[in-house]
């Protein structure tokens, strides 16, 4: 159990570019940065596009006058300067900035979390883990679901066995917020969504289903695919080639079989993000806006639902608990949770504990590349008319 009580020697002087008054993101950041009080001290930040409405915000939420930049490329050189400069920056910018973001603070000696999808492309990924390498430093991807402790529930069981061999996995994330263009034409946030220079090749593909997928791989790391076909829609149609609707099947390495099904035109909506492995013995089953629960069903047998907190889970699920079983978790604690991960990964990698690092769980660079070739498989089979492709997990390196 979690409470608060420090896990690293001292906070890491903290950073953020982006997260912003009005962006959508950057308050999940510093929810989970700052819950506890002993990993993160936001000290410096580039807020905004818009430079004096970034100031203006970074001082009203604590940050020194003279630590809000106007933009990343002043803060990096000016923080260099300093002796209690930044450690480490978390990018909470549109997709289509991630990737000079992110190069820029690793050559800058940074630490680097950075929001998903990491970037366009795999080279992309490829380039820049190599470069987090050579400097020394973590880079973590906020997959900000995937702090949520039932997954880890759902991990240790799926490895002891008690589904038996996995036969069928069903992703979804959907919602309806995008059933029509309104927003497309008002809202910031999902005009550069739409937009493939912003957003990259893909919408709810890397919007949502990254998520997804990543969780997935979490649950079951032994989980290889093998081949897929995604057909993806545009329902509104001026977002195309952007899909708003896309559909996967999979064929894991194993001969089990999946299917994801993500959308932002469920229309009507709210929340439907779902994992069900369904495996020979018995299914597991976890939703999302009922994050506390998962349900267990073997055949034949009444079902149980697992609760949150309680002495009958995995260890690995119950050492990222804060509140106990009496009160209610939600988004913030799993964000909280990758946060102190992120905190410390960077710690470990900082006195060279390699013993650390390897037994952390937690959405790293290699995270974030997957993601990246999720995307770039499922485009590619879309593109190719929706036929099955084979899955390629890495293309040449580039170094
Ligand atoms: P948004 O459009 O709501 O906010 C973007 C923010 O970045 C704004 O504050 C804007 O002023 C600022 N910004 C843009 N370019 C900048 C630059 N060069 N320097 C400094 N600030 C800059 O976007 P939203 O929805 O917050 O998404 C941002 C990122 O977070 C995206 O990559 C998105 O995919 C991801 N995201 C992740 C979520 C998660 O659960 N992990 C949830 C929502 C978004």
């Amino acid at each position: 159990m979690l409470n608060g009580e420090k896990k690293i020697a001292r906070p890491f002087r903290w950073a953020m570019v982006g997260g912003g008054r009005l962006s959508q993101v950057g308050y999940k950041h510093r929810t989970g940065a700052l819950r506890d009080n002993t990993a993160f001290k936001l000290v410096a930040g580039a807020f905004d596009i818009d430079a004096e409405r970034g100031k203006e915000f970074g001082v009203n939420i604590g940050v020194d006058e003279n630590r809000c930049y106007p933009d990343y490329k002043t803060m990096f050189a000016e923080e260099a300067n300093r002796e209690d400069g930044i450690e480490v920056v978390s990018i909470a910018t549109p997709n289509g900035t991630h990737y000079e973001i992110c190069k820029a603070a690793l050559e800058a000696g940074l630490h680097v979390i950075c929001e998903k999808p990491l970037f366009f492309t795999s080279e992309e990924g490829e380039e820049i883990k190599a470069l987090a390498a050579r400097k020394g430093k973590i880079v973590g991807v906020t997959y900000g679901f995937s702090g949520n402790q039932m997954l880890l529930q759902m991990r240790a069981m799926i490895e002891q066995g008690k589904i038996g061999d996995i036969r069928m996995v069903e992703l979804q994330y959907t919602h309806g917020f995008s059933a029509n263009d309104a927003a497309d034409k008002t809202s910031a946030a999902q005009k550069w969504r739409v937009d493939p220079k912003v957003a990259g090749p893909s919408f709810v593909l890397g919007d949502l289903s990254t998520h997804t997928y990543y969780m997935s791989q979490l649950i079951m790391p032994q989980m290889k695919i093998k081949k897929l076909l995604c057909d993806r829609q545009s329902f509104v149609g001026s977002r195309a080639p952007l899909e708003d609707n896309a559909y996967v099947l999979m064929h894991y390495e194993n001969g089990a079989v999946g299917r994801l099904w993500t959308s932002s035109v469920n229309t009507g909506c709210m929340d439907g993000h779902r994992i069900r492995i369904v495996g020979s013995k018995g299914s597991l089953e976890w939703w999302d806006n009922l994050g506390g629960e998962l349900k267990y069903e073997v055949q034949g047998e009444p079902t149980q639902t697992l609760i949150r907190a309680m002495p009958y889970l995995d260890d690995s699920c119950n050492a990222d608990e804060r509140l106990g079983a009496l009160h209610v978790e939600g988004l913030s604690d799993s964000w909280a949770n990758i946060y102190l991960k992120f905190a410390i990964a960077m710690d470990a990698k900082n006195r060279n504990d390699e013993e650390t690092l390897k037994n952390l769980v937690y959405p790293d660079i290699d995270a974030g590349l997957d993601g990246i070739r999720w995307i770039e498989n499922c485009v590619r089979s879309a593109d190719n008319g929706s036929t099955w492709v084979e899955f390629e997990y890495k293309k040449a390196a580039l170094v």
